[in-house]
């Protein structure tokens, strides 16, 4: 079995992050969502990886993934042109992917529990193909599929009118019988080649899909809230491990604090994550807070936040519910006359008090 990731798109919906960082790179509990993704692969025993990475984000991605090597695999990339949907990025991968089945993975998706009992029941009793389904508010963002106990009656793509509260999840498991069917998608209402019609082709061709409904926690980091619930989600899974130095701050519950980060009369409240090389000095950081490498949190309170490497807070109390990108800095300003004072990226959004 191998395994196919989708890193391309151009996740509209979290700008301004996403300008200068493919969604897929962005951290959540201080790592990159795709890293999530490659080690469930992994631990589902699938070595053998095909990335397929937008033209904007082909660089970005090799550069912080490379070869594989760190997750025990051989990763090869693929570059596709335009973003013309998920089934274009199953066909963009077939000659890479050949005839073994494999798992396609949204790059951006994480779930608890991994694939591998799916991968194993798929080799075991050889379905055409294998579908994730879990629960959802509002189907009308997803696909869904309409079941009769255990028989999928159809599936549709962002369905207009409720027809089932089961979407697709970013996780799809194919034999060889996928190629023919995505050949035969034709563009959907938004213009794109879903991978969701040609399941359902599949469908329609007599072939076995068999369709599983995922009970845990599943986390899609489509927009801001998202992220800052898959960061809680995995922030909860983490051990205490405390390798920086903390000297006399108090530091609460599960928190992580990795090497080289200092911890200097402050208050860190678990969970939460410090960051290599971070520098935190008479703050308050609070729970669901990852706080990346090389940031510096200084006289401010922060809390159920994420900030990327190298971002800096200064003076604020205090910061909740955001996301800071690489580098951004939020500073109090004691200038006068007495005025927020912004230098932001477009599309940003800030709330101030
Ligand atoms: C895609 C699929 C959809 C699925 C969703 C899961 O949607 O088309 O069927 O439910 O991923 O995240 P998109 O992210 O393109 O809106």
């Amino acid at each position: 079995m191998r395994g196919l990731v989708a890193a391309g798109g151009h996740a509209t919906r979290l700008r301004p992050l996403t300008y200068s960082l493919p969604k897929q790179l962005i951290s959540v509990a201080n790592k990159p969502i795709i890293f999530y993704v490659l080690e469930d692969l992994a631990s589902a025993g699938i070595t053998d990886v095909v990335v397929v990475v937008g033209p904007h984000s082909a660089d970005a991605i090799r550069e912080t993934v490379g070869d594989g090597s760190r997750f025990g695999q051989k990763i090869t990339y693929i570059v596709q042109g335009a973003a013309r949907g998920l089934a274009d990025v199953v066909l963009v991968a077939e000659e890479a992917l050949g005839d073994e089945p494999f798992v396609f993975y949204l790059g951006d998706n994480v779930l608890e529990g991994g694939v591998r009992y799916l991968v194993e029941e798929f080799e075991r009793e050889k379905p055409n193909a294998s579908i994730l389904l879990t629960k959802v508010e509002h189907p009308e963002a997803f696909g869904v599929a309409v079941l009769e106990g255990d028989r999928i009656v159809r599936l549709v793509e962002k369905p207009k009118d409720f027809q089932s509260d089961l979407a697709l999840m970013g996780v799809y498991l194919f034999d060889s019988n996928v190629w023919e069917s995505a050949k035969q998608v034709e563009p959907s209402f938004r213009g794109e080649l879903e991978i969701t019609d040609t399941i359902q082709q599949m469908i329609d061709r007599g072939l076995t899909v068999r369709p599983h409904v995922h009970e845990g926690w599943w986390l899609d980091t489509g927009k801001k809230d998202d992220m800052l619930e898959a960061n809680r989600t995995i922030l909860e899974t983490l051990e205490r491990s405390i390798e920086g130095e903390t000297d006399e701050s108090t530091i609460e519950g599960r928190v992580v604090v990795e090497s080289g980060a200092r911890i200097v009369r402050s208050q860190v409240r678990g969970p939460a994550i410090i960051g290599a090389g971070a520098l935190i000095t008479d703050s308050y950081v609070g729970p669901y807070s990852a706080i990346g490498d090389r940031c510096v949190i200084e006289d401010a309170e922060v809390e159920h936040s994420i900030l990327l490497d190298e971002a800096k807070i200064t003076g604020v109390r205090r910061v909740t519910d955001s996301i800071l990108g690489r580098g951004a800095h939020v500073s109090r300003d004691e200038g006068t006359p007495r005025a927020y004072r912004l230098m932001i990226g477009d599309l940003s959004s800030v709330g101030v008090v």
